[in-house]
Parts: C-alpha cells; sequence; structure tokens
C-alpha cells in the first residue's frame, strides 16, 4: 500500500502535487484584554459582553424612540440588552506563515465593531461597520514565521437599538497562496434561464495577479461529484476576468424543498502550472418578482413565508456557532417558515451556507439607518463614506448563495419622505443590481404615504411595507410595479407560558408608555410580561391573523416576514421602561429557542405537509382559577373541532372566515377552569373525526425530564470544540406532565468530553448570567446548553433541583 502511494507521487506531476492555496480558520489561542494589562485566553467566535453580569447602568439612556412614535425622551433600560458591550476590546494571536506562501489574506466575517487590524505592530486594515465580511491583503506586511496579530475594536453608546453583541464574533481566517489567485469575490456563478430541460449558467471569473497568460478549467459537479458541465484551458482577459457560459443537462433546481446544490471547481494555470484552485458551492434557480407572477422561484408563484432574525443567538450572544444556527432554521422549517431576513444587516456567511444546504430563502439586509440617526452613535456616522464599500461587500460575498433572493438596502429609513432618500435608494438599488442582476432588491417601509408621495416606494424593484396592513390597498393602488411585499409583520408580543386574565385583544399593553390608559409609577406593578393567548400587539403593528388576511386574499402581496422568529437581546418592547425586562417578546421563539403558543399558530397556517393540534392555555392553574372563564384556543389546520373538559362538551365550532380572530383560530371563550383533562376532537372539511389532542393537569412535581437535540438528530456530538447540545429541561409530575409555573433553581455541572456553554429560561426579565451554570425554571423550562471537547469520550450532564432533591443525569456521547 505504502509502496503504491510512493509510484503514484513520483509519477505524479508536479503541478497537482503542490498546494496552490491553504485556509486557516483563526479559531484558537486569542489572547484578549479591555485595557492591555489583564489578558485571557479565548476562541474566536468570541462576545466579550455575553457572559455578563446584567445591569441596567450599561445601557440607561434617556430618549424618545421616534420608531415608536414617541415624541418625549423617557429613561429606558434594557434597550440594547443590559449587557457590557459598550467599551473597547483588543485581541491579539500569532500567526505562522511559512516561507512558501508569497501572499497572504486576512477574512474577518465581521467583528464588533469598527476593526482596526495590526500586523507585527502596523496598520494593515479598518472596516467600521461590525455586521460586514471584509478582508485585507497583509502580503506587503508580512514576514515568514511567526507575525503578530492585532484587532483593535470600540463599541460606542448609543450606536445601536438592540445587542450588537462585542468582539470578534465571527470567524477570521488566514487565506495563503501564490500571487496569482483566483478571487472567489469575483467569481460569480448565476442562473440566466431554465427551459426545456436544461440550464443556461453565466459565470464570471476573476482574480488578482492574472492576465491573458493566465488560463483556467472550470469543471461543474452534482451533489454525488458527477462532472455535469467542465471547460478546459479557458483564456482570461488582460485584465484577468472571463466570462462563459455552461449548460447543465436536466438540472436539479434549488427549492426551499429540494436545496440541491452544485459545485464548481476552478484551477488556474500559469504556463501549464496549477497555481490556485477554488471551489464554490452554487444552486441552480431563478428569481423573479413581477405584475404577472409576484413572486416567482424557477418561475413558479408562491408567496415568501419568512420571519425576521436578528443576528444574536440568545445566551450564546452574538458569537456565531454552526450548531445553533441549523437549530433555528430547522425549528422555523418545521413551522413551513421558508425564508428569513437577515434584520437589519449582514448575514454571516456560516448562516447562509446553513440556509443554501437547509433549503431557506433569505433576504439580505444592510442597513437599519443611512444619513439621518435613529440612534446618536449609529451607522450615519458612516454612512457617506461606507455605504458603497458596505453593500459591495454584502454582495460580492454572497451572490453566489442560492438561499438569498433577495436584497435589502434599508429598514425603516428615516429619509423615506425626502427627494435625497428617494436618489439614495436610486443609487444604492443601482449598485445591487449592477454587481448583482439576477436578484430584486427591496427596502422596508414603515411610512406608506410619505414614501408614496415622495416617489420612494414607486423607484424600488420590490416594494416593502413594514406593518399597517390597512393602508395594503391604498398603497397598491399608487404603485406601479403591481405588487407589494409585507416585509415586516406582526410584532405579536407574548412571553412563553404566561397567560393573563381576562384576555383581551390589545394594541397598548396596560403599562406601556405610550399607552392612553399609561399612569405614571404605574409601571411598578407590572410583572415584565405579556400573554401567551397571542392577543397582544403593539401600536403600530398587528396579529398574525391580519397579516394572513392580505396573505391569504390578495395576489398582489408577495409574502411576509414576520417580526420575529425569535425573541432577541433589547428591545424589549413594550417594557422599554420597565426594569429588569431586557430582551423582546416579539419571538414565535422566546431567547431559549423553545416554542410559544404562537409557534404552532403558524406552523397551523404555513406548514402544508403535516397536521397541527396544539392547545392552550396549560391546564394546570391553581384554586384561585377554579370556575373563572378561563378562555381555550386550539391552533390547527383543521377548520373544525369540539371541546370537552372532563368530558363535558364546550361546543363543536368552526373557523369562520368573517371573524377577525376565528378564521385561523377555533376558541371557546367561556370555558370555566376545573382541574382535570381537556380534550379537543378536530374534523376535516368533510366532517370526519381527524384526530384529537388531550392534556391534563398535573399533578405534584417529580421528576426532571431532559431532551436533547443536537444537528446529528441523535444524542451525539462530534468531538471538534464547536459542537453544542441543547438539553430542554422541564419539571414534570410523575406522568412527565409540565408543571407549567415552576420557578425552580436549577444547577447543571458537565464532565467529561463536554462542558458547559451557556444555559436559557426564555424569561426576558431574568438577570441570571447565562454563563453560570445555575439558573431558575421559567414556567417550568429552560435550556442548557454543552459544548463538546475536541477530543472524544462521554459528557455527562447532570441537573439537579435542590429544592425538590432530584437530579437527572444524561451522557452524550463525543464522537
Ligand atoms: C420595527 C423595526 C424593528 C423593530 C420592530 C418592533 O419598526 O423595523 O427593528 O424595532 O419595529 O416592533
Amino acid at each position: 500500500m505504502k509502496k503504491q502511494l510512493i509510484t503514484m507521487l513520483l509519477v505524479a506531476p508536479l503541478s497537482v502535487l503542490a498546494q496552490p492555496r491553504k485556509e486557516i480558520t483563526l479559531s484558537d489561542n486569542w489572547s484578549f484584554s479591555h485595557d492591555k494589562k489583564k489578558w485571557q485566553t479565548v476562541s474566536v467566535p468570541h462576545d466579550w459582553a455575553i457572559a455578563g453580569p446584567f445591569d441596567k447602568k450599561w445601557d440607561l439612556q434617556k430618549v424618545a424612540i421616534e420608531q415608536n412614535g414617541e415624541t418625549e425622551a423617557t429613561e429606558k433600560s434594557g434597550r440594547s440588552g443590559a449587557l457590557p458591550w459598550i467599551g473597547v476590546g483588543h485581541y491579539r494571536r500569532t500567526i505562522n506563515i511559512p516561507r512558501k506562501w508569497m501572499h497572504a489574506e486576512l477574512l474577518f466575517d465581521g467583528a464588533m465593531a469598527e476593526p482596526t487590524v495590526y500586523l507585527n505592530g502596523e496598520k494593515v486594515g479598518y472596516w467600521a461597520y461590525g455586521y460586514n465580511s471584509f478582508k485585507i491583503d497583509i502580503t506587503p506586511y508580512m514576514k515568514a514565521g511567526e507575525n503578530l496579530l492585532e484587532v483593535d475594536l470600540q463599541n460606542l453608546e448609543e450606536s445601536s437599538r438592540w445587542y450588537p453583541g462585542a468582539g470578534i464574533y465571527r470567524p477570521v481566517k488566514l487565506i495563503l497562496t501564490g500571487n496569482s489567485i483566483i478571487d472567489p469575490w469575483k467569481t460569480f456563478i448565476r442562473t440566466t434561464d431554465i427551459s426545456r430541460g436544461k440550464a443556461q449558467l453565466d459565470i464570471t471569473v476573476g482574480g488578482n495577479d492574472i492576465d491573458e497568460q493566465n488560463s483556467f478549467d472550470i469543471e461543474l459537479t452534482d451533489a454525488q461529484g458527477r462532472v455535469v458541465a467542465q471547460q478546459k484551458g479557458v483564456g482570461l482577459t488582460y485584465r484577468g476576468e472571463k466570462n462563459l457560459r455552461l449548460t447543465v443537462q436536466d438540472p436539479k433546481l434549488w427549492t426551499p424543498e429540494t436545496p440541491y446544490l452544485y459545485q464548481a471547481r476552478i484551477r488556474l494555470y500559469q504556463q501549464g502550472d496549477l497555481v490556485d484552485e477554488v471551489s464554490q458551492k452554487f444552486g441552480i434557480r431563478t428569481v423573479l418578482c413581477s405584475r404577472e407572477g409576484g413572486f416567482q422561484l424557477n418561475g413558479v408563484t408562491r408567496k415568501l413565508k419568512g420571519v425576521c432574525l436578528h443576528h444574536d443567538l440568545g445566551p450564546l450572544g452574538a458569537a456565531i456557532n454552526k450548531s445553533a444556527l441549523i437549530r433555528q432554521i430547522k425549528m422555523m422549517k418545521a413551522m413551513g417558515c421558508d425564508a428569513i431576513r437577515t434584520s437589519h444587516n449582514m448575514p454571516s456567511q456560516m448562516q447562509m451556507d446553513i440556509c443554501d444546504s437547509l433549503g431557506m430563502m433569505v433576504m439580505a439586509e444592510s442597513f437599519d439607518m443611512w444619513k439621518y440617526p435613529k440612534c446618536k452613535n449609529g451607522y450615519a456616522r458612516f454612512f457617506d463614506e461606507w455605504a458603497e464599500k458596505d453593500l459591495t461587500n454584502l454582495i460580492v460575498v454572497n451572490r453566489n448563495h442560492p438561499c438569498i433572493v433577495m436584497w435589502s438596502i434599508g429598514n425603516e429609513i428615516p429619509e423615506q419622505g425626502s427627494a435625497e432618500g428617494r436618489l439614495i435608494s436610486i443609487r444604492l438599488q443601482g449598485l445591487c443590481n449592477n454587481l448583482d442582476p439576477t436578484r430584486p432588491v427591496t427596502q422596508g417601509m414603515d411610512h406608506a404615504e410619505k414614501s408614496l408621495d415622495g416617489g420612494f416606494a414607486q423607484v424600488m424593484n420590490v416594494p416593502g411595507f413594514n406593518y399597517r396592513v390597512h393602508k395594503y390597498q391604498q398603497n397598491i393602488e399608487r404603485l406601479p410595479q403591481g405588487f407589494l411585499l409585507g416585509s415586516e409583520t406582526a410584532s405579536t408580543v407574548s412571553s412563553r407560558g404566561v397567560y393573563k386574565f381576562p384576555v383581551e385583544v390589545t394594541d397598548n399593553s396596560l403599562y406601556a408608555s405610550w399607552s392612553p390608559n399609561y399612569i405614571p409609577g404605574a409601571i411598578d406593578k407590572a410583572d415584565g410580561q405579556c400573554s401567551s393567548y397571542d392577543v397582544e400587539y403593539c401600536s403600530w403593528s398587528n396579529l398574525p391573523d391580519d397579516d394572513w388576511v392580505w396573505q391569504d386574499d390578495k395576489s398582489w402581496v408577495i409574502g411576509e416576514f414576520v417580526w420575529t422568529g425569535y425573541d432577541y437581546l433589547g428591545e424589549p418592547t413594550p417594557y422599554d421602561e420597565y426594569w429588569p425586562s431586557r430582551s423582546s417578546y416579539f419571538g414565535i421563539c422566546d431567547l431559549a429557542g423553545l416554542p410559544k403558543d404562537r409557534y404552532y399558530l403558524y406552523r397551523s397556517h404555513w406548514n402544508t405537509q403535516q397536521h397541527t393540534i396544539h392547545l392552550l392555555p396549560h391546564w394546570s392553574f391553581d384554586k384561585e382559577r377554579r370556575g373563572k372563564v378561563t378562555p381555550v384556543y386550539c391552533y390547527t389546520d383543521y377548520p373544525t373541532a369540539e371541546l370537552f373538559v372532563n368530558g363535558k362538551s364546550q361546543g363543536k365550532i368552526s373557523k369562520n372566515p368573517n371573524s377577525r380572530l376565528d378564521r385561523y383560530r377555533l376558541r371557546w371563550n367561556d370555558v370555566k377552569y376545573q382541574p382535570g383533562e381537556l380534550k379537543v376532537v378536530v374534523y376535516d372539511a368533510q366532517g370526519n373525526k381527524a384526530g384529537e389532542k388531550t392534556i391534563c393537569t398535573a399533578g405534584k412535581p417529580a421528576a426532571l425530564q431532559l431532551d436533547t437535540w443536537t444537528q446529528h438528530d441523535a444524542p451525539k456530538l462530534k468531538a471538534d470544540g464547536d459542537d453544542m447540545a441543547f438539553v430542554t429541561v422541564s419539571l414534570t409530575d410523575a406522568k412527565g406532565i409540565l408543571i407549567p409555573d415552576a420557578g425552580d433553581q436549577l444547577k447543571f455541572e458537565v464532565s467529561g468530553a463536554g462542558s458547559f456553554e451557556a444555559v436559557c429560561n426564555g424569561d426576558a426579565t431574568s438577570l441570571e448570567p447565562f454563563k453560570q451554570p445555575t439558573m431558575k425554571l421559567f414556567n417550568g423550562q429552560l435550556v442548557v446548553i454543552v459544548r463538546a471537547a475536541k477530543t472524544p469520550g462521554i459528557a455527562t450532564l447532570k441537573v439537579t433541583d435542590k429544592k425538590r432533591n432530584i437530579s437527572k443525569i444524561l451522557q452524550i456521547s463525543v464522537e
């Protein structure tokens, strides 16, 4: 065997043997410091602020939130997460560059914020925006062997409307090559036509330090590695680029349901020698928005069933992690969601790779403001100098991802009424269209009239409107495009497992500052929670049901992006003035990633492949509720159902298309609570019994139940130091029924081939730090995150409830 290998090596031509490029992810051995005196060893991605502690002082502000319609400044806390992200941070580590490499680049996928990069003491680069990818050519500054890399960051106060995270929170790569290289940012593979059983691909290849002396081979392979198209010895122009066209027969098209990926391998030659080689995944698919067809993927009209996502990963902060991102996307897909909007900034590469391979469409956004500041030190400081550079990087970095179906140049830009705003839209959209003629460009507008009066909305490829569905009709009448997008919808608020009585549909939670019945001081009585009956929203927003009427009834509404798929750190509306609220209530899932009731409402409407039968509230109230009116809702795709309390029928009801809350939900509003059994029987459109669901009153707390999620769909992890298990801990009675109000303090110990990473209970008012191995249950549940070690073995998690003297052990195989 060994002999065979040696023979092979000897006969192989030199050009094949040479390793033309090397990419190294710089994850370990970074030192981090706030003051350059005390250093700590960290791994990147890293978020220096997520460990806390939570404190009102970190982001206490006296502001009027104009976007919420406020005119007077009042004290706000928790607006950006009440975590210590403001200030400076320094990172450094050595990088080794062997002499044989002629050229080196550093690729940052995002660093919060204003990263200044030094190599061997010399400044080599800077990027203003913390959300963008950028690269730095360090060739002129590098030396063979050890080089000192340093990154300085600064986060100014009042620079964000939410928790931005802090630090090098996305991967950094070192790319070592020869002098002549293919540049993936100049290489673009796009589907220009799919017809008569074949796909036409227009491909641009570009690079650095290459010209007509160079040539390349390009090979397209399918998921099995079979070559589906190729061209050899393609010459470059004197500018070092080339446009070519390849045809793929019987292409397998990329859709969210069939996320089929191909790969392009490009080999660059100089006088016959291989000098560089890159591989690029891509999908074959087309996107079109038109008056006739609305939003079309591969020529098929579909409505975007989307959610907006902030970039933070709850208890992991902004520090990106593959397993956490997969968990987010899979959970949304299971709900029937097929698109995300990366509100309000550039996505990470890791997230886009995941959306490509799992099948999730993406609206990739860029800015939350242009010139006019939404917060004192926000992006407005940079807009004039940086906007075009930022948009350019967003597009050239991401345009090969099939998942991205549109670009967004902004969210609720204050300039939307002005003539200048219209010109900026034209300029930014033009830049996007030039760099990528295959995807339409949108932005989310919140002032319908102003944006239509000034011609701002009319110039967009896709006019996107945030909320205010009652204006959709008047908007469409003024739009030459003939369609519109619900670029941001709902903003319904709820807390997992919290049910407030009486159930009241309201757009002003009693204790919110803008509420007409707000009494100064009354806020002290608030508990910082919103009801999970899914009937509370904001003065500018609405309920899921209100959006669906438009989505379902009007062909010219091309889809929606719900605010938001998950709760996020910061923006604790409607409790902006209530301490200790520090994270949002908008999520369909809570900050720990656990589904709220609303998850099943969306699932019942969006997931057309699986049936949903979900009952709320829980049926384990205390004595005081007995005999009191406790409405019961069923979220189901079935049209009719009968409800029983301890066997007694509460009536058989059907959905009613003419009623705001009964078109998509089945509601029994007069049920009186009695402990025991709550059962629903559902019927299909033909009146046949189709299923049932029963929930029971819990007995005494007796056990801890641990449910493990990993990306491998089994209780095992990869021994790569990065993989994570998300363990949902529930306190139950002896029969496994959740104790829905339990708030027990739990303790976590992880030993063996893993470590405790973080814990979160989804309570927006909890001040317990995520990175300490103890936390209270919130309404009976929380999620513990275990990180895999780099060496295989068994990771053991022990969860202890001291008060009840119970504990539970979970073993995870790390392989
Ligand atoms: C929108 C805004 C979002 C978020 C949301 C809350 O107006 O675009 O970023 O603030 O309101 O409802």
